[in-house]
């Protein structure tokens, strides 16, 4: 049997659909707290009819446990022969930063410790491109681009590299487990985070736009890369996983074109972002409140960084989908979203 972490999440509920459709049995883990109403969109969406796409949501065997409640999630370990580790927490705010560690660090640690355990036969770890070194000149960024501590390095980037290391020191110990480290993931279903708040606010009309780049996934290619690669031979080894390197420019106007909107015209300037920052910061400080601008989101925002996956191209044989196809099923299905 399957277990998946994160299963209500954009890339959990995405593997959770692709699974069930090739018929695996699986166990999800949810907190008390998760909504199932994305991870029903998503299978609904998924889906050639909402039916077909009911019927496979009511497969999957939901228990409660919080990957840092060892003892609940020991529960969900019984029967288990394989598993899939998407849970964890996207933040780059300073506030959430025990909340990042404890759930990326101490939670992946949890889930490898289990995963040993109970003789786990292999476990895929959804990691980030964020744990990457860089390169200069416009250089491609690989899975052999070594992370470097000395940089400045983003909260939610050094958990995900810890989360990384309790995966390898795992390995050393008799786990065989395979890391993929996707860009942006771009998908449906998720509008109140990750890449759906950003189809949000090109909904609700953007004018500016940052010269950086972006590498960008689709969601489903995540959840069939992470399901082609447990089936493999393949262990203890990395991939990225991008599907194009685009400019936030003409990632925003795609997106714009697709929901019906004006295109961003007018260039930012990084001080006057940089600035927004700070008064963002002050207020949110006074008022106890999370910032909506963290300076680190600020430098990623004017990066211009390149990815390169040809790793997995090669280890699978894998094709991405194009940008253009991602972006306007996602605005599609944004638009018929109730
Ligand atoms: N989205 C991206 O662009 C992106 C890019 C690169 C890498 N990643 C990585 O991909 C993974 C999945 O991301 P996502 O986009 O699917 O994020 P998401 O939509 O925010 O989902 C996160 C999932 O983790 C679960 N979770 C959080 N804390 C937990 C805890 N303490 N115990 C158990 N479950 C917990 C959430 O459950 P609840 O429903 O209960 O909150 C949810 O199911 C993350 O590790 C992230 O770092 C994401």
């Amino acid at each position: 049997m399957i277990l998946v972490t994160g299963g209500t999440g954009l890339v959990g509920s995405h593997l959770l659909y692709f699974l069930l459709k090739e018929g695996h049995t699986v166990r999800a883990i949810r907190r008390k707290s998760s909504t199932l109403d994305s991870v029903k969109d998503v299978f609904s969406l998924c889906s050639e009819t909402p039916e077909i796409g009911g019927n496979l949501f009511q497969k999957i065997e939901w228990v409660n446990a919080d990957i840092n409640d060892v003892p609940a999630l020991s529960e969900a370990f019984i029967g288990i022969t394989h598993v899939y580790h998407a849970a964890g927490v996207i933040s780059f705010n300073q506030k959430d930063y025990a909340k990042v560690k404890k759930t990326n660090i101490e939670g992946t640690a949890n889930v490898v410790n289990l995963c040993l355990m109970n003789m786990i036969q292999k476990l895929i770890h959804v990691s980030s491109i964020a744990t990457l070194g860089k390169e200069d000149h416009g250089a491609l960024i690989s899975e052999k681009t070594e992370w470097d501590p000395e940089s400045n390095n983003s909260m939610y980037s050094i958990s995900k590299y810890g989360a990384e290391m309790e995966v390898w020191r795992a390995t050393q110990e008799g786990l065989d487990a395979v890391i993929v480290q996707p860009g942006v993931i771009i998908g449906s279903g998720h509008w109140n985070r990750g890449s759906g708040l950003i189809f949000n606010s090109v909904n609700k009309g953007i004018s500016f736009y940052t010269p950086g780049s972006v590498g960008i996934v689709d969601v489903k290619d995540v959840a069939k890369a992470m399901l082609q690669l447990m089936q493999s031979q393949v262990v203890n080894e990395s991939f990225v996983l991008v599907g194009e390197n685009i400019y936030y420019r003409e990632f925003l106007s795609e997106i714009a074109l697709n929901l019906h909107k004006k295109p961003p015209t007018k260039k930012i300037q990084k001080w006057v972002l940089l600035l927004v920052s700070s008064v963002d910061s002050f207020f949110a400080l006074l008022l106890g409140k999370n910032q909506k601008l963290p300076k680190s989101t600020v430098h990623s925002l004017y990066k211009t960084a390149f990815y390169d996956s040809e790793k997995i191209s090669n280890a699978l044989n894998f094709s991405f989908a194009s940008s253009k196809e991602t972006l306007a099923r996602v605005a599609k299905d944004f638009l018929r979203k109730p």
